[in-house]
C-alpha cells in the first residue's frame, strides 16, 4: 500500500498527472468508460494487442493529442482485449487480428501485442493496404525480416517503427549540436532493465531474448546516432556475458566501426528499478559532450558552451515516436532494417555464447 502510493508519487513527478493515470488505469483495468469517443468519421485506429503499454502509453499519447479515435482491438486474453474496449469506449471488439485489419474503419493499425507476433501482423496489415504502427520489435527472426522489409520498403511513409529513442528531445538536440562535426563518436549506453520472473514472456524462447526485448531499443540508438555520418560498412561486436545460464541480461556489447566509432551498451537487471527502467548515455564527438541522466536530465557541453536540460516529464521519445503516423516525421526506414539485423545478429550471438 505505502510502496503503491509512494510510486504513483514518485511517478506524478517524473511523467505528469495524465501519463500517470493512464498507468494505474492500466494495471488496475477497474475502471469503467472513460475516453468520449471522437466523432465516427475521425475513429479510424485498430490496436492488436491491449497490454500495459497500449493502454497507458499508446492509448495516453493518442488520445491527449488527437482525441479518442480507437475503433476496433483485439487481445487473445479475453479480460486485456474487454478491459481496454470500456476504458476506450470500442462497442464491438474486432475479437481477432484478422477481423481487425479486415475492419474498414481501421485505416491505421497499432501492433503492440508480443514480440513474435509483431512482423505477421504487420505484414498482414500492409497487404491489406493499411497504415502499422509496428512497437519494438519489429522482427524476432531473419525469416520475419525477409518478409517484411520488401513490403515495408514498398509501402514507404504507411509503416512506423516504435523505437522511441531517437525521437526524444535530448538525443534530437545532440544531433543539432552534432551537425558539421565529423569524426568518430563515443556512445556509453547503461540501462539499468526490470527484473524479470522465470515465467515472463519476453523469457520465451521464441521472444527473441531480452537483445530483441530490450537491448535491441540501443542497437537501434547506436545505429541511428552512427548514420548522422552515415551508416558504417562494417560493425565489430564483442560480448561480455556476466552469468552463463541468463546471458541476456547482465551483459555488455561493444560496437567498433571501421571509421573507429566506440558504442557500449551494458545491460543490468539484478533488482528491480522502483521508478522503472534507469537510462543513463555518455556521447562524445569533436567537441559536443553530452550526459543524458534516465531523459530526466541532460547537460551538454560544446567547446566553452554548457547547457543544463530538464525534461518533465521524461521524455524517452515516446510521444513523437508513437504520433509518427499524424506528424509525419517518421524514421529513416533503412536506418530501422539495419539496426534489426545488428539485433538478432547480436541476438544469434548471445544463444550460442559467443
Ligand atoms: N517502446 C517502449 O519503450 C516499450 C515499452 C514497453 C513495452 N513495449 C512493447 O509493447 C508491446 C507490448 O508490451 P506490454 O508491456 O504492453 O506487455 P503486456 O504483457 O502488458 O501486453 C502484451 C499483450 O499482448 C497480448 N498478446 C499476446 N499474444 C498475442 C497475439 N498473438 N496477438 C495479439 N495480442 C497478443 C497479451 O495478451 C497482452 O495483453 C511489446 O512489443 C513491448 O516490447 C515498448
Amino acid at each position: 500500500m505505502i510502496r503503491g502510493l509512494t510510486k504513483t508519487i514518485r511517478f506524478l513527478g517524473i511523467y505528469g498527472w495524465w501519463r500517470t493515470f493512464y498507468k494505474v488505469a492500466g494495471r488496475s483495468r477497474r475502471l469503467p468508460g472513460f475516453v468520449r469517443p471522437r466523432l465516427a468519421r475521425v475513429r479510424d485506429v485498430g490496436v492488436i494487442g491491449c497490454g500495459q503499454f497500449a493502454f497507458a502509453t499508446i492509448g495516453c499519447i493518442l488520445c491527449r493529442r488527437f482525441g479518442n479515435r480507437f475503433v476496433d482491438c483485439c487481445d487473445p486474453s479475453h479480460e486485456a482485449q474487454s478491459t481496454f474496449a470500456r476504458f476506450f469506449r470500442i462497442a464491438a471488439p474486432g475479437g481477432v487480428a484478422q477481423k481487425v485489419i479486415a475492419n474498414p474503419s481501421c485505416e491505421l493499425i497499432y501492433v503492440a501485442s508480443n514480440h513474435a507476433s509483431h512482423s505477421r501482423y504487420a505484414v498482414a496489415c500492409l497487404e491489406a493496404g493499411k497504415r502499422v504502427y509496428i512497437e519494438k520489435p519489429i522482427c524476432t527472426t531473419v525469416e520475419q525480416a525477409a518478409q517484411l522489409f520488401p513490403l515495408a520498403r514498398a509501402a514507404r511513409g504507411r509503416v512506423f517503427a516504435g523505437y522511441n529513442g531517437p525521437h526524444s528531445a535530448a538525443i534530437r538536440e545532440i544531433a543539432r549540436r552534432c551537425e558539421g562535426t565529423d569524426g568518430p563518436l563515443s556512445l556509453m549506453c547503461i540501462v539499468l532493465g526490470h527484473l524479470l520472473p522465470a515465467g515472463h514472456w519476453y523469457r520465451d524462447p521464441q521472444e527473441g531474448t531480452r537483445i530483441c526485448g530490450n537491448v535491441g531499443h540501443w542497437l537501434d540508438l547506436a545505429i541511428h546516432m552512427l548514420a548522422w555520418q552515415g551508416i558504417p560498412t562494417s560493425i565489430e561486436v564483442t560480448l561480455s556475458f556476466a552469468d552463463p545460464e541468463g546471458r541476456d541480461e547482465n551483459m555488455s556489447i561493444a560496437l567498433a566501426t571501421e571509421r573507429g566509432d566506440l558504442v557500449t551498451i551494458v545491460m543490468s537487471a539484478r533488482g528491480e528499478p522502483f521508478e522503472g527502467i534507469n537510462e543513463s548515455i555518455v556521447f562524445q564527438q569533436g567537441d559536443v559532450i553530452a550526459k543524458i541522466d534516465d531523459f530526466r536530465t541532460m547537460t551538454l557541453w560544446q567547446d566553452h558552451k554548457r547547457w543544463r536540460r530538464r525534461y518533465r516529464p521524461k521524455d524517452v521519445g515516446h510521444a513523437a515516436a508513437i504520433c509518427q503516423p499524424f506528424s509525419g516525421r517518421s524514421r529513416d526506414w533503412f536506418e530501422i532494417e539495419v539496426s534489426t539485423l545488428l539485433m538478432l545478429f547480436v541476438t544469434d550471438m548471445v544463444r550460442a555464447g559467443v
